[in-house]
């Protein structure tokens, strides 16, 4: 691009290509800058290297945020319906995992060249290992200076994530250009990520490493009926990492190993039923065995059914519905995968992403206080903001 650029767009990422995209298509001259080595590195390593791109189901009540009607207007105006026939269109197969939830059939790599094929033809310039040191307003628009000169530009998108996974390009980028610019930045944390255990739980657990389950687990209010997976370092699978997203250091969760059956009522059934089966047969057939044997070593005597007692039984159910466990916290930025928290909301259109007292600058992307629960919807959020602010220009 030798002329000057209408739209400098941070971040070639979900939320950034998308934006670059419609912005190109909407006639702009769009620059893209990206420090990283690769555009959509997290694309690729999302939903296992098949990117659970989007959810069917997505609505503004998946989503986190201090200002919860802030996601509204883009997630109304740009469906998952949408990006389903972007998809569609360039012949990418997928397949739907969990109800809404769609993957590539194959691998994130097809999506990634469906964002940067779209680029290409929007007219998108994409520079790439640019290392931006600086931002400032010049007159209507703005002036950047970067590690390959100075670029004045129309408007700047900032569209550099969340904290998450720093070794793939995460930075507190954003934050500090909306601290610049007097913008308010939510308290960020890790969400949708694994917890930790104390020492005491760690042994206990190392054991059942890759035993899977369906449970139900709560905490503050919330509660999620997903699957779990024991890991060597502690809990993760579906249902902890949507938990992980409420939790807060200190909190108790409430793990029911048997949702959706009333386990007093099962044990004396079972009981009146099958009096000479031991107690550890019975939580077998209910759980994966090793943790039905992992129960039983931790909570004592097994036995034949009819030598417990009501009391006893009622202890064993209440194990089973409500085993409360305090993590000792979580695996961090390393491994989670969305920031809780971001940039304010409130100082920002939620038409155009612009921010209201600065107009030539935007924001879009995870970067926001805009998180969701996990199945896609992160990626959904992406697309929506970035189409929002993109056809804006
Ligand atoms: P994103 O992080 O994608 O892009 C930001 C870009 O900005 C990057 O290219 C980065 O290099 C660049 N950047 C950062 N700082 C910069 C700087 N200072 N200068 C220049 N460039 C800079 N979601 C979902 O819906 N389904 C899923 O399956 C998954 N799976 C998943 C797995 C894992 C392991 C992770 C870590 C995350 C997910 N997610 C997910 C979340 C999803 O990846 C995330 O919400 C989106 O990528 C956010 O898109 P953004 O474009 O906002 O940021």
């Amino acid at each position: 691009m030798t002329s000057q650029p209408d739209v400098v767009v941070i971040g070639a990422g979900a939320a950034g290509l998308m934006c670059a995209l419609t912005a190109g298509y909407a006639g702009r001259r769009v620059l893209v800058l990206d420090h990283a080595n690769k555009a959509g590195k997290k694309i690729l390593m999302s939903g296992g290297g098949r990117c659970n791109f989007t959810n069917l189901a997505t609505e503004p009540a998946n989503f986190f945020s201090a200002n919860p009607h802030f996601a509204i207007s883009a997630l109304k105006r740009y469906r998952p319906e949408h990006f389903v026939e972007l998809v569609e269109r360039h012949g990418v197969d997928y397949v739907e995992k969990a109800p809404g939830q769609l993957f590539c059939a194959d691998s994130a790599k097809a999506l990634l060249n469906v964002l940067l094929t779209e680029c290409q033809w929007a007219g998108v310039d994409i520079r790439l290992k640019t290392v931006v040191e600086g931002i400032e307003p010049a007159g209507e628009g703005m002036r950047l200076v970067t590690s390959s000169g100075r670029i004045d530009t129309g408007a700047v998108v900032v569209a550099t994530g969340g904290l998450s996974i720093p070794s793939m390009g995460a930075s507190g980028f954003g934050y500090g250009i909306a601290r610049q610019f007097g913008l308010e930045v939510t308290e960020t944390r890790p969400a949708l990520v694994p917890f930790t255990l104390t020492s005491q739980w760690k042994s206990r657990v190392a054991d059942l490493a890759g035993v899977s389950c369906d449970v139900s687990v709560s905490c503050r209010n919330r509660c999620y009926h997903e699957p779990m997976l024991f890991t060597h370092r502690g809990l993760s699978g579906p249902a902890m990492l949507q938990i992980s997203s409420v939790w807060m250091p200190g909190d108790e969760l409430i793990i029911n190993l048997l949702p959706g059956i009333d386990a007093y009522q099962a044990l004396t059934a079972a009981r009146r039923q099958t009096p000479r089966r031991r107690l550890s047969g019975w939580l077998a057939e209910q759980l994966p065995k090793r943790l039905a044997q992992a129960l039983i070593e931790w909570y004592g005597a097994d036995g034949m059914l009819a030598e417990r007692s009501n009391h006893a039984l009622s202890e064993w159910a209440e194990r089973l519905k409500a085993w409360r466990l305090k993590p000792a916290g979580t695996e961090g930025w390393r491994t989670a995968e969305v920031t809780m928290g971001g940039i304010d909301t409130r100082a920002i259109s939620s038409r155009t992403f612009e921010v209201v007292s600065l107009p030539q600058l935007r924001f879009i992307g995870e970067v926001l206080d805009v998180t969701g629960e996990l199945g896609g919807h992160n990626f959904q959020w992406a697309w929506a903001s970035g189409v929002a602010c993109g056809e804006s220009f």
